[in-house]
Order: C-alpha cells, then sequence, then structure tokens
C-alpha cells in the first residue's frame, strides 16, 4: 500500500521535473456584505499540460525509466492524464498510447498528441476505456499506467499535500475534487499521516458522485450514467487502491450542481483571474454554493485548466 514515504521518495523524484504550483490568496466574489474570510486556491491549472496530472504521470513513468526496459506506456484517461502521461513518456523517449472518451474535450486531445502521444478512443465512459486500455496493453506488452489506481500516481498527487503545508500557515482544511480518487487519496494520506490534523474535504458533481456512493454502500459500486459538465470527474467507479485511502483519511464529501460549477468556472476567470476547468472549478463551487462554508485557513485545489476555448465563452457571456 502507499504511504507517507511513497509521497515524500515522490516528491524528491520529481524536484527539477516538475515545479511546485503556486498557491494564491483570494477573496469569493461577495455582492455586498461583509468580506469573507480569503480562501487559498492551490493553482495545479497552471501546472505543465495544465494540471495535477503531471505529478503521478511524471512519478510513475520515472520509476519505470529506472527500472528500466518499457519501451512505451498505455493509459485511459478523459485526458488531462493522458497529456500527462505524453509529457512524461516523451522526456524519457519511450511511446505513450492514451485511449480517450468520443466525447473528450479538443484540448486535450490536441495536447496529447502535440506532445507526441497515439491517441485512440473507446466509448463515454470511464469503464470502457480501461477496457480498451488494458486490452491494449497486453497485446503490447507494454505497462498499463491507471489515471488514479496506480500507487505511483497516488504518492505523486500526493506532492500537493506536503506543498500545501509548506504554502499555508495555519492550513485547516483542503477542498479536493474527487474523480477517482488519487488525487485526495495522495493528498489526504499525506495531511494525515504527516499528523497535521488538517479536514480533507471531496467534493464531486451531484450527477456523478461515485465516492460519495461508495461510502454510502460501504464500498465501492459503479454508477451507470455519470453526468457532469466536470469531464475529469465523470468516473464511474472509484479505485480499489484508492477507496480505502478515501474511507480512512477524508473527513467528509459534498456535492455540488451543475449550476454551481458553472458559476464558479466564470468567476474564477472573471475575479481570479485563472483559467479552470469545470472540474478544476468544483471545490470553489463548494464555497460559492453554501455546500461548504468559507472559515480562514481553507484551501481549494484548483485542479486543471484544460477548458475548451468555447466552453469558456460560453460560461463567461452567461456570468
Ligand atoms: C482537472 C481534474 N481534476 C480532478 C480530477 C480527478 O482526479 P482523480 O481521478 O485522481 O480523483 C481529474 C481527473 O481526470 C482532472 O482531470
Amino acid at each position: 500500500v502507499v504511504g507517507l514515504s511513497d509521497v515524500r521518495a515522490a516528491r524528491v523524484r520529481l524536484a527539477g521535473l516538475v515545479p511546485a504550483s503556486p498557491c494564491i490568496s483570494w477573496h469569493l466574489p461577495v455582492n455586498g456584505g461583509p468580506e469573507l474570510p480569503a480562501v487559498h486556491l492551490k493553482c495545479e491549472n497552471l501546472m505543465p499540460t495544465g494540471s495535477f496530472k503531471v505529478r503521478g504521470a511524471t512519478n510513475a513513468v520515472a520509476l519505470l525509466a529506472q527500472s528500466g526496459g518499457a519501451s512505451g506506456v498505455v493509459t485511459a484517461s478523459s485526458g488531462n492524464h493522458g497529456q500527462a502521461v505524453a509529457f512524461a513518456a516523451r522526456r524519457v523517449g519511450i511511446s505513450a498510447t492514451v485511449v480517450v472518451p468520443e466525447d473528450a474535450a479538443a484540448p486535450k486531445v490536441e495536447g496529447a498528441r502535440a506532445l507526441g502521444a497515439e491517441v485512440v478512443t473507446a466509448g463515454l465512459t470511464s469503464g470502457a476505456r480501461i477496457d480498451r486500455a488494458q486490452a491494449l496493453a497486453r497485446e503490447r506488452g507494454m505497462p498499463y499506467i491507471s489515471s488514479f489506481d496506480h500507487e505511483a500516481v497516488i504518492a505523486g498527487q500526493g506532492t500537493i499535500g506536503l506543498e500545501l503545508l509548506a504554502q499555508v500557515s495555519g492550513l485547516r482544511r483542503v477542498l479536493v475534487p474527487i474523480g477517482g480518487g488519487g488525487l485526495i487519496g495522495g493528498i489526504s494520506l499525506a495531511l494525515k499521516e504527516i499528523g497535521s490534523g488538517v479536514r480533507v474535504i471531496g467534493v464531486e458533481p451531484e450527477g456523478s458522485a461515485c465516492a460519495l456512493a461508495a461510502r454510502r454502500a460501504g464500498g465501492p459500486v459503479s454508477l451507470e450514467a455519470p453526468r457532469t459538465i466536470a469531464d475529469g470527474l465523470r468516473t464511474t467507479r472509484v479505485g480499489e487502491l484508492t477507496w480505502p485511502l478515501i474511507e480512512r483519511y477524508v473527513d467528509d464529501i459534498v456535492t455540488v450542481p451543475e449550476d454551481a460549477i458553472r458559476r464558479a468556472t466564470a468567476a474564477l476567470a472573471r475575479f481570479a483571474h485563472l483559467v479552470a476547468e469545470p472540474s478544476g472549478a468544483v471545490t470553489t463551487a463548494a464555497l460559492l454554493c453554501g455546500a461548504v462554508a468559507v472559515e480562514p485557513g481553507t484551501a481549494c485545489v484548483v485542479s486543471g485548466g484544460n477548458i475548451d476555448p468555447a466552453l469558456l465563452a460560453e460560461l463567461l457571456a452567461a456570468a
């Protein structure tokens, strides 16, 4: 199982390959009334390839390269992990094959191709693309790197927890989006095992809440048709590795409605001057819609910024 020592080792491995992301303090826009306490935005949208995924992918590929042998890797992704794997693979000179859904966001597909990846499309659900990618990996005799259910990926994402502790004095709680749970699994493990006492709150779209469903059922369950604008969070099922981490370390899971995700994406662009994709805006959405109260010492992970420009224009025009 992945532990704090793996997250610490990932931090050392990533040094010089992946920068720390900036963490900025921001006041939520209020219409009249007193100013709210500042919140801290952990800007993973500003990372190379535009999301936190570069951490886990770089850690996993670096470990593979160390042990030698792999001429290429295969993955399944809504797009961000695919770009990150392509980025990491190109750096060590191996090939990357990325299986994306038929409705993948154009910038994510273009990004992976521009980084030299072979892009294959399969179905609309995370289950369909994972099956296809695992079959391809077997056919080609290449390792399959899950976007969330992989120890090195979880450890890499956990480095965000270590950075937050160094960047935010008085950190009391962190809001983290949940797709398959690699991001929150790594962050919560790091924050809890280090003994920080920081609360970790997971955020899911109302229409795609597989972690909340797992918590209620007492174990992973499959959603039939997740529906949300947050394409990175349209995961049908939490992972076998990530579920025990969520169960053990995540204090609370809240859901946010679609209109709050849309408004938060626009608010981040207009008022924080950050381009976030809907999946990256769910944490701010939780504060904006009141699912989580704004209190001092709160950080939101803005997990990615790869939004289709046409969608961003639509959301800004509606704001
Ligand atoms: C921008 C963004 N945020 C959050 C997530 C969710 O990450 P995880 O699957 O590790 O929970 C993803 C996954 O694709 C993503 O692309």
